[in-house]
């Protein structure tokens, strides 16, 4: 996967603009569709003359003005989902889907109510006919049951800056997040994903797994199982085991 061009809606300041050409620094075409003018302002700025793709910044409402864009490699909706109402979103999946050339991306913050959003949009996409790319190995129901959700967590350095907007002393902070990559094509192959903090010691490790079959589940290994084993010690919370 090597998307050209990136369509972000609720971009923010960018966030998933400079996501991208981290990963993929190719990107040639960005349009950015975001509601607040003092937000795309900021956005338009930073990414001014620090990203080489061309970045388009459109103002406009996402649950109604999607019509005059075009598709994209990778469409993208981060952390957007919870701030409209939850009437509006399956027309703004749809469209959404529509405008996927190739990966539908969409990240909620890793609540339970995160999840349930997720899990929403999901049954809509697999229903459109849309493959889970990530992080589910597979397109059955959601293993998981509450009070239990599916989330992954990121730790985030704290600039002095951050430290001083938020009140805060720690350093950094560690970002929950749930998010669903949904594809045109079927995904080349399919990998249990760890959807917990793994838990290692001398010679064990406990990962719970959620896997390609539908299931989810802790899986003890130790060195008795070989290369899995020591793939096994090194995976972390979100990652696959080959
Ligand atoms: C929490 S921010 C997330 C920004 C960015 N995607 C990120 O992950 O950092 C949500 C953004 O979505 C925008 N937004 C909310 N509803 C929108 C809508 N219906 N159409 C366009 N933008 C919207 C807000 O103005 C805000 O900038």
């Amino acid at each position: 996967f090597q998307p050209k061009s990136l369509l972000d809606i609720g971009a923010g300041p960018g966030t998933m603009l400079w996501a991208t050409v981290d990963v993929w620094p190719e990107l040639e075409q960005a349009v950015l569709v975001e509601a607040s003018a003092s937000v795309r302002k900021i956005g338009q700025s930073l990414a001014v003359g620090a990203i080489a793709a061309r970045a388009d910044w459109v103002a406009g409402d996402a649950t109604i003005d999607l019509d005059g864009l075009g598709p994209a490699d990778l469409v993208s909706a981060a952390y957007v989902l919870d701030e409209i109402a939850p009437a509006s979103l399956p027309k703004l999946v749809g469209g959404l889907w529509r405008l996927t050339a190739d990966t539908l991306l969409v990240v909620e913050p890793g609540t339970p109510a995160g999840w349930q959003r997720i899990l929403a949009v999901r049954s809509q996409l697999i229903e459109a006919g849309a493959h889970v790319s990530a992080p589910c190995p597979h397109e059955a129901p959601c293993p998981l049951v509450p009070p239990d959700w599916c989330h992954f967590s990121r730790r985030v350095a704290r600039s002095r800056l951050h430290r001083l907007a938020k009140d805060a002393d720690v350093p950094w902070e560690d970002e929950k997040f749930i998010y669903l990559a949904a594809s045109r094509q079927p995904a080349p192959v399919r990998a249990a994903r760890v959807i917990a903090p793994p838990k290692t010691g001398s010679g064990k490790a406990a990962l719970k797994l959620c896997q390609p079959d539908g299931s989810a589940g802790e899986r003890l290994l130790s060195k008795r199982d070989g290369e899995v084993f020591k793939s096994a010690r090194r995976a972390d919370w979100g990652d696959t085991l080959a």
